[in-house]
């Protein structure tokens, strides 16, 4: 048994047709209009934190790894907070971080970065499946569905060939539609035991970011995938069998103009709270206003005495008037976690808690 002959790429089908094109150039658009906004946000840090707090739980939730934001935000803000489940929820966070820095700096995508993504979710260092006995089976029945290729050599041989076509596009392809390529095909190597769907879905954004089509990482099909599961594991697998390429891309390319709207609608609202904040900060304090403590105050969803004492040059006692007085007012609220005080943005980070998932499919 060797597992599935998984062909090399590029895929022998025609991949641009008609319904496929028309669909491409309203996918294309909403991104872009997604991109354009983005590029415009003063604080884009925080942006990118906002969807990728989202992204981790939405993502893990899939596997079923199940936190709440404010489990995952103590998880985050203090190192030795101890909750299994969060922390690994946080790792994906970190995966997501390291992995849009290494493409960044390398402007390419590898199988070796891919390997490090795995590894950071997971924890181990176990890399690609040298063993047989992985198989993907039908979530309610248990019956294999598929068994991915066997043996490490030509696993190998399939990353590198994945490599080359995510890296190499003297092939004129649209890379929206490469991206749906690539998913398809690094899910039906499986190179990994484990982590290979989360792994694979930062795939998508770090591909999206490799070419340009966002500056950062702020496009997750995560919670498209959670509220269609059936269709997606079914239409994977119906590439294989029935040669479904175009249900496969249209299935995909949707996903990212519905997601793109989405973001836009979520990028647009956390903008106008910092602004609305800001405003009010002047006004309400207006001795410690400064375009640079707002900047401080909107990096992340919380802020801690040090980082203020560090980014704003003045003294402990200074950052702690300074917070006290914002959490006096409503805008900060604080929690001692370990040894540290933390201060959450409340306002900010409520904003994005109620981006829940929207129901599953029925
Ligand atoms: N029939 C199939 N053919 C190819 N790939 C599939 C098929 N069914 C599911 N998959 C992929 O396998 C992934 C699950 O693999 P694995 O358990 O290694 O990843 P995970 O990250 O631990 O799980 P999850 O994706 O559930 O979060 C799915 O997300 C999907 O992308
Ligand atoms: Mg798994």
């Amino acid at each position: 048994m060797n597992g599935y002959k998984l062909p090399l790429l590029p895929p022998k089908a025609e991949l641009e047709t008609k319904p496929v094109l028309r669909q491409l150039a309203k996918s294309h658009r909403a991104l872009a209009e997604l991109k354009g906004y983005a590029a415009t946000i003063p604080n884009k840090h925080m942006l990118i934190n906002a969807v990728t707090i989202n992204e981790a739980k939405d993502s893990s939730a899939i596997e079923n790894i199940i936190t709440t934001h404010d489990e995952l935000y103590k998880a985050i803000s203090q190192a030795s907070y101890r909750n299994p489940a969060a922390k690994e929820v946080a790792r994906y966070r970190t995966a997501l971080w390291q992995g849009y820095e290494m493409v960044q700096g390398r402007q390419l995508l590898t199988a070796n970065m891919i390997i490090d993504i795995q590894a950071i979710i997971e924890i181990n260092r176990a890399g690609i499946r040298k063993l047989p006995g992985t198989v993907i089976q039908n979530e309610t029945t248990g019956e294999v569905v598929y068994t991915p290729p066997i043996g490490e050599q030509r696993i190998l041989k399939l990353m590198s060939n994945l490599e080359k076509y995510i890296n190499d596009d003297r092939d004129g392809a649209d890379p929206l539609i490469k991206m749906a390529v690539v998913h398809y095909q690094f899910e039906s190597i499986h190179p990994f035991y484990d982590g290979n769907g989360r792994t694979g879905r930062i795939v998508n954004v770090l591909y999206l970011v490799l070419k340009e089509l966002l500056d950062s990482p702020i496009l997750y099909l995560s919670r498209y995938i959670i509220r269609k599961k059936t269709e997606y594991y079914n239409l994977l697998q119906e590439v294989r069998t029935q040669g479904k390429w175009e249900e496969w891309i249209l299935f995909i390319l949707k996903g990212v103009e519905e997601t793109a709207e989405q973001t836009l609608a979520m990028a647009k609202s956390i903008n106008a709270e910092m602004e609305a904040m800001a405003a009010e900060i002047r006004d309400k304090l207006p001795k410690m206003y400064t375009r640079d403590f707002m900047e401080l105050l909107f990096f992340e969803f919380y802020t801690k005495i040090a980082y203020i004492e560090k980014g704003l040059g003045v003294a402990r006692r200074t950052a702690v008037t300074y917070l006290e007085a914002l959490e006096k007012e409503g805008f900060l609220v604080s929690e001692k976690l370990g040894k540290e005080r933390i201060y959450q943005n409340k306002r900010l980070f409520d904003l994005v808690k109620a981006q829940e998932i929207l129901k599953a499919e029925g």
